[in-house]
């Protein structure tokens, strides 16, 4: 083994010299990004995380070094000795892009750490190399420069959190990962005990109920920057596992929290980004957010509103549209609207129009795209409406959307869910087809809003039974605690969302912090006696001793680095994620086990029958 590294510390990073150093005998080490010769020289462009430095091996200097460059390839690892010098003093021009762009090292030892096979891809800033191979050869990947930025700015936001709480005194304290089951949020992946044949740990999902508990045994402000476990069917924005950067405060109510954390996304921003977040940031409640946008989570940052015709529509009686009559026959349909200006209605067609109609709205479950395109007198043109509209609903439609000549009018309806599910999708689809975010000038680009006033239950139609919106945990609003089991639907939750840009990225509630009232909101979720001292009997029991008044909230912490970094998934920002499937690619797992290990576990494994039975789901894509 060569003595190099004892005798050549590094002194440099490849960021590092500048003119400054002219002259100086630095020893650098990193990979050989790129080669080329010139004037009867050899030059390597010498990378590591921090940048490029140009290396040069000249023949008058060392003739027998010089031959040996030859033998250099890319992403082969080195260590060099060598003096600072002038590029230009050497017949070359300097390079503005870098910082170490007006010198060059003139190397006088190389030391071959390890050579390297062709690797499967470039190592360059854009490449457009299959996902799927980039995830098999992650380590690859992550030496590319965009992914070393994402990666350094995961940490500078992890750092700005923890200096930020410990300055207003949050504890950073740890909780376990290997829970008791509960049931009611997202699915667990469970853990076999060998110890307790035929037992399971759940690995936790989230903190809540230990976060919690630290609020009764006294430590008033808490945070963690924690893993989270979610066997959920995954997307770009969610992972099996995730971080969270969990807080929760005793004496707080939603107003504490919200301040407290909103300081921290200024400061994240702040030290992060170096951008200054407009702080109060906006509220809005869910209501408001619905029959605006038709999702709990608005990008506001651009209009496309919606509005709702429905009590136009009843009013009318359909205005002579079959298909309004009939829906509207059903209590709970509505009628809803959004209207694309001329700028952009230009520059959609007929088909154009048809075929949103056949792509993107069957796809988010719609059955046809109303529209039409508003004339010069109000007139409805390209529209299966236009012959059968009265000309009062057409006028008052107009009126109520405030269309001008030229604009496009986009119209759903039938049930609420699907009409928000097509119309949110429709506006984000439109949005991004016009350029309209990417147009948006710097002090626009970042909407921070707080949705406040969520219902406290969901109602399942299939199971005919309520969910915990947010978690059983949640308080309902103050004079809200009678409807907990006669009037669900109407029950308002002290429950709040951090929305970022149209994306979901914190959540959290004032807690229950009352015996009676957190059994009156099992018992609203359907729970019965037995199970509730079950699953929950611990959490009962501690609220009996003295529980502070508490509430906090989580945000997810890949999904806020996924937007500080321009990303559209969280794949962009996680060292080694998982594909859609819940594959790591790089390492291969999950896989199978022996039979004995599951055996040692007190397990059995039907796989078999059931692969046998599933349809092929995905082919790897990554999630
Ligand atoms: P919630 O379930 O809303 O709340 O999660 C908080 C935030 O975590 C992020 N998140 C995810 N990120 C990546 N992959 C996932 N699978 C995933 N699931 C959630 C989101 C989300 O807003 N204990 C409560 C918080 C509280 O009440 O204090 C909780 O976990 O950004």
């Amino acid at each position: 083994m060569s003595s190099f590294l004892k005798e050549n510390p590094r002194t440099h990073t490849c960021n590092d010299l500048t003119m400054s150093q002219l002259g100086d005998r630095v020893v650098l080490m990193g990979w050989v990004n790129s080669l080329r010769d010139h004037g009867g020289r050899r030059f390597v462009d010498l990378r590591d995380r921090y940048g490029l430095t140009q290396i040069v091996f000249k023949p008058e200097t060392d003739e027998k070094l010089h031959s040996r460059a030859h033998e250099l390839r890319s992403e082969w690892c080195i260590g060099i000795v060598g003096t600072v010098e002038d590029r230009t003093k050497n017949g070359g021009s300097p390079n503005d892009k870098l910082k170490t762009g007006a010198i060059e090292v003139d190397v006088e030892q190389l030391e071959v750490f390890n050579s390297s096979e062709v690797p499967p891809f470039l190592i360059e800033d854009e490449i457009d190399t299959a996902e799927e191979k980039r995830l098999r050869y992650r380590v690859l990947d992550l030496r590319r420069r965009p992914l070393q930025q994402n990666l350094i700015m995961r940490h500078k936001v992890a750092q700005a959190t923890r200096r930020y709480f410990d300055e207003n005194g949050f504890l950073e304290i740890e909780t376990p990962m290997m829970v008791k089951y509960t049931p009611g949020g997202a699915r667990n992946f469970l853990v076999p005990s060998r110890l307790n044949p035929g037992s399971f740990y759940a690995l936790a999902e989230s903190p809540q109920l230990f976060k919690q508990m630290f609020m009764m045994a006294g430590f008033d402000r808490y945070f963690q920057i924690v893993k989270c476990f979610r066997d959920e069917d995954l997307r770009g924005d969610r992972q099996p596992e995730f971080t969270q950067i969990d807080v929760e405060m005793s004496f707080a109510t939603e107003e504490t929290v919200q301040a407290i954390t909103e300081g921290l996304m200024v400061r994240i921003f702040q030290d992060a980004k170096g951008i200054a977040l407009p702080s109060p940031f906006p509220k809005m409640t869910y209501d408001e957010a619905m029959a605006r946008f038709g999702s709990d989570k608005p990008d506001v940052r651009f209009g496309m509103e919606h509005t709702d015709l429905t009590a136009l529509g009843r009013k009318e009686n359909g205005g002579g549209v079959p298909l309004f009559e009939k829906i509207l026959e059903d209590e709970g349909a509505m009628i809803k609207a959004m209207v694309i200006e001329k700028k952009h209605a230009e520059t959609l067609s007929r088909k154009d129009l048809e075929s949103l109609e056949s792509g993107i709205v069957k796809q988010l479950g719609g059955r046809g795209l109303g529209r039409a395109r508003i004339g010069d007198d109000g007139a409805w043109t390209q529209s299966p409406f236009a012959k059968q509209i009265s000309d009062t609903l057409r006028t008052a439609i107009n009126e109520a959307c405030k269309v001008e000549t030229g604009d496009i009018l986009l119209l759903q309806f039938g049930k609420p869910k699907l009409v928000h599910t097509v119309m949110n999708g429709l506006r984000l689809h439109l949005a991004e087809r016009f350029g309209i975010i990417d147009a948006l000038p710097a002090d626009k680009k970042w909407a921070p809003l707080w949705i406040t006033d969520f219902p406290l239950f969901e109602y399942d139609e299939d199971e005919d039974v309520y969910h915990a919106a947010h978690h059983p945990f949640t308080s309902p609003q103050m004079g809200h605690e009678d409807k907990l089991t006669s009037d669900q639907g109407n029950c308002r939750a002290r429950a709040y969302d951090f929305v970022l840009n149209g994306v979901e990225v914190g959540g959290g509630s004032v807690r229950i912090h009352d015996q009676a009232v957190q059994a009156k909101v099992f018992d609203g979720l359907g729970i019965s006696e037995t199970e509730k001292q079950a699953k929950f009997g611990f959490l009962l029991e501690v609220l009996k001793y003295g529980c502070p008044p508490h509430a906090g909230i989580a945000f997810g912490f890949d999904r806020l680095n996924m937007l500080l970094c321009g990303g559209t998934s969280l794949r962009d920002v996680l060292a080694f994620p998982k594909t859609q499937n819940g594959t790591d690619l790089l390492t291969g797992c999950p896989t199978p086990v022996a039979p004995d290990q599951l055996k040692e576990l007190h397990v059995m494994s039907t796989a078999k029958e059931d692969t046998k039975k599933a349809a092929p789901k995905d082919k790897g894509e990554a999630a």
